[in-house]
């Protein structure tokens, strides 16, 4: 893996647009041009002006043309320079929003390849953070900075140019600050940077935890918790805005100070000239034009330090969010086994094979686990929580991989198929039910979206919630708004039941919801998972051990570990952990 780099990924994404760019890069250099040599014209139009004054004084008579027709050059020169201007910032402007707009849509495609692992492993919050700050910062760079910065440097270089064939003397008297602004730009820039980096930083910890405590409101409202919230909240938003002082501090200083160099530079370039031009041989009109045309030549040189420098947080920022997008994108991703076998439909049996696995090296969590699943059949898996029930269900579509063993479907390990075709073939209804914006229809009709009304009731008949969607208002046409809602835990999980059942997999994975729900309900899932599971190979994690009496096996896992094994009238009979955890739920309801 690179190392991730703001340049690399600046790169990559304006590349395609290298025609544009060019087009652009060539007028703004062209508009350059004309606003460099204006000056020329202008000082010229002085000396002619100068001239024709003195001769007026001396009383003779010569004509002003030289001074009008070297003003309207000026207004031409200048006329040119803000067409091509405005031609080249409007191709800018263009590829912009073109790249800005890639940028936005393979970021998003780059988190659909990303492993489960790493989203188990950084805040949602600070994953949004990308989205919202650091992109915002980028095409807001884009938009202004980047366009700048070719600007101004061509500016430089032409200024530099034009007065070292005006005047080679005068021009070096112009130059003569540079070494200190330059000085003075580096060091205040390194500093800035430091912090704007920091402050990025903080501000995606700020917005992970905005994320976490909105999630978590009921938690903290039910444990009277808010001041802890607001004064969490305050923790981090001091962080930010020390580090966002800092930054602006250091790139606000920036612009000041070269300000008042390029002052300095003009009394030097005023003062030095003159005594310059007495000393050397040329009339006093051309003398003062050639002051005139270092005057506004001084301020040129200068004027694209003091743009660049305050632009260059904004430039400054644009680097730091690409380096941190570019972070994301060179994550290692879902390997798709391209050259896979095509998993055909289900035969034999699902199996896990001496499976070890743990998310951390150092921390086995499943100690050798051995399942069998034949095709048809119904393996109930349950045990305390935390004894590894979904870390199980995780291996089989791969979410992970296991350390050591295999998992197999008809004696195919799962990492030989293609993962497309692995995915396509089993269906899984999480253990917290997700639904999305939309209608009720379109929830259940997500993984298979061109499915009939008539399948979707169907499946919605046999997962026991269409009894319950038909009360609703309207429907299926009722719309759920995100997350919050009209359905409980549990008929959440039974239309994600009606989701996963309409896509008909081979091989179904149930990890039951752990909420309490009502007993109705309860009576629902279970008679929902009666209808299911009727000729299906079905994997189901049960914590209401009622629901799984008619289970083919019932495997009991224990720290990692299966420890009893067998249908539920021979697992009582063993009077072991199994007739414990049962009786004791017996006892409770
Ligand atoms: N993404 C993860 N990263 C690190 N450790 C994890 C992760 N997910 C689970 N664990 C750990 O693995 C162990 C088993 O967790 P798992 O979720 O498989 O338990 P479970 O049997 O499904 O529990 P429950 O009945 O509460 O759903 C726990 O100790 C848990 O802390
Ligand atoms: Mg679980």
């Amino acid at each position: 893996m690179r190392k991730a780099s703001a340049i690399q990924y600046f790169k990559h994404y304006l590349a395609p647009y290298w025609r544009g760019m060019l087009v652009m890069i060539v007028l703004s250099l062209l508009s350059v041009v004309f606003e460099v040599v204006a000056p020329l014209f202008m000082g010229r139009a002085v000396t002619a002006l100068a001239q024709y004054v003195a001769a007026y004084r001396a009383g003779k008579q010569i004509t002003i043309g030289a001074f009008q027709v070297n003003l309207k050059l000026m207004i031409l020169m200048y006329s040119l320079f803000l067409l091509l201007l405005l031609a080249s910032w409007l191709i800018a402007v263009r590829i912009n929003s073109f790249a800005d707009h890639d940028m936005r849509v393979n970021l998003f495609k780059k988190f659909q390849r990303l492993t489960i692992k790493y989203f188990d492993t950084h805040q949602d919050g600070k994953l949004l953070s990308l989205f919202t700050s650091d992109l915002d910062n980028i095409f807001n760079a884009l938009n202004n900075a980047i366009f700048e910065l070719i600007a101004q440097v061509a500016i430089f270089a032409g200024t530099i140019w034009l007065m070292l064939r005006v005047n080679v003397q005068l021009a070096l008297v112009t130059m003569a600050l540079t070494p200190v602004a330059l000085l003075v730009t580096v060091i205040l820039m390194r500093k800035s940077k430091k912090y704007i980096d920091l402050q990025q930083e903080k501000i995606s910890t700020l917005n992970g935890y905005v994320n976490e405590q909105i999630n978590g409101q009921k938690v903290i409202i039910t444990n009277g918790l808010q001041q802890q919230s607001i004064a969490g909240f305050n923790r981090y938003n001091d962080e930010v805005r020390t580090a966002m002082f800092k930054g602006q501090l250091y790139s606000g200083m920036l612009n000041p100070l070269l300000q008042g160099l390029s002052y300095l530079n003009l009394a030097i370039v005023i003062a030095v000239g003159s005594v310059i031009v007495m000393n050397s041989g040329i009339s006093r009109s051309v003398g003062l034009g050639l002051i005139v045309t270092f005057v506004q030549f001084s301020q040129q040189y200068f004027s694209p330090l003091t743009q660049l420098a305050s632009i260059y947080s904004q430039i400054q920022l644009a680097l730091t969010g690409a380096k941190r997008i570019d972070r994301v994108e060179i994550q290692p991703e879902e390997d798709q086994v391209p050259t896979g076998q095509n998993l055909a439909p289900l035969t034999k049996k699902v199996a896990v094979v001496d499976a070890h696995f743990g998310y951390q090296p150092d921390k086995e969590i499943l100690h050798g686990i051995d399942l069998n699943i034949p095709q048809g059949t119904m393996l109930a898996l349950v045990g305390p929580t935390g004894s590894g029930k979904t870390t199980v269900m995780n291996l089989f579509n791969r979410f992970y991989d296991v350390d050591q063993g295999c998992v197999t479907i008809d004696e195919q390990d799962v990492r030989t198929l293609t993962l497309k075709s692995l995915r396509s073939r089993i269906g899984i209804v999480l253990q917290d039910s997700v639904l999305f914006t939309g209608t009720v229809a379109f929830n259940i009709k997500f993984g298979k979206p061109a499915a009939t009304d008539e399948e979707m009731i169907a499946a919605a008949k046999q997962a026991n919630i269409h009894d319950y969607i038909m009360t609703l208002p309207q429907g299926y046409a009722t719309e759920i708004d995100g997350e919050q809602g009209i359905f409980s835990t549990g008929q959440k999980q039974l239309l994600s039941i009606a989701r996963t059942l309409l896509t008909d997999p081979d091989f179904l994975i149930l990890d039951e919801a752990t909420a309490n729900v009502d007993t109705v309900t309860e009576a629902r899932i279970q008679a929902a998972m009666d209808n299911i599971i009727v000729g299906r190979t079905s994997f189901v994690i049960a914590h209401r051990l009622k629901t799984i009496i008619n289970a083919d096996q019932i495997a009991v896992l224990k720290d990692g570990n299966v420890v009893e094994q067998g249908n539920h009238a021979e697992l009582l009979a063993q009077k072991g952990f199994y007739y414990k955890l049962y009786t004791n739920q017996m006892v409770l309801n």
